[in-house]
């Protein structure tokens, strides 16, 4: 596999991750940037981010989706009842679906998962219903099947994921306290069974304690689990 026919995976600091396919895709997952103290500083996005994908509607996985989506004429993705709440914020271009969907995105085949946490949105008017949680497989041309779980605890259900879309790689939360840690995530793990690891959802805040490597210490040897920092990029 030449350099050009990988894909780029860049953490931007607690969920939020940068997607870049050989075929110069730019997808954008759960855009918390302003607000996020693990942003890397100054980290420039790419001109065009072609479409953001939303896991749920709490603020740590969306607060910058319309200014995202508004800059750079993205599409967002997410669950039915989220779309039709972003769409009343300002997205121009939504595309809603639900758990067990998959949409074509250029060359990314997008589908969503369950995940187990809750999903309000809050803005200025309370608390809003905008559907469930979610993560997400994409499966890339060319390329690897990511699978970005979104925040959510081990659920058996995952070996679903493994029976039916065989990640190569995992982005999973580890911090604790609003997602599974290190213990749970070690069991997804093997529910999972990816080659590779990519912790997030950790160190964030005080309370998002677990670390990789703590998860690394509680997974076979085999699985390869990557200790980035926000800003650093995984190839695959
Ligand atoms: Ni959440
Ligand atoms: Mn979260």
């Amino acid at each position: 596999m030449t350099a050009s026919k990988q894909t780029r995976i860049t953490w931007l600091g607690h969920a939020t991750v940068l997607i870049q396919t050989p075929a110069g895709n730019n997808i954008l997952i759960d855009p918390f940037i302003a607000q996020n103290p693990k942003y890397p500083k100054d980290f420039p996005l790419p001109s065009k981010i072609h479409t953001i994908l939303l896991t749920h509607g709490h603020g740590d996985h969306m607060s910058d989706v319309v200014a995202v989506a508004k800059k750079h004429g993205s599409t967002v993705v997410a669950i039915f009842e989220l779309a039709a709440y972003v769409g009343g914020k300002g997205v121009e271009s939504t595309i809603g679906m639900n758990l067990g969907g998959t949409i074509q995105l250029e060359d990314v085949a997008a589908t969503m998962v369950d995940a187990r946490h809750s999903a309000g949105a809050q803005d200025e008017k309370g608390t809003h219903y905008v559907g469930v949680a979610a993560g997400f497989v994409l499966t890339i041309a060319d390329g690897p099947v990511l699978y970005h779980a979104g925040d959510t605890t081990v659920f058996r259900d995952m070996e679903l994921v493994r029976e039916l879309y065989r990640p190569k790689v995992a982005m999973l939360p580890i911090g604790g306290h609003f997602s599974m840690g290190p213990k749970e995530a070690a069991l997804a793990v093997r529910f999972i069974a990816p080659e590779i690891v990519l912790p997030i959802h950790f160190g964030t805040f005080p309370p998002l304690k677990g670390t990789p490597e703590q998860l690394a210490a509680l997974v076979d040897s085999s699985v390869r689990v990557v200790a980035w920092k926000p800003g650093e990029a995984f190839t695959v």
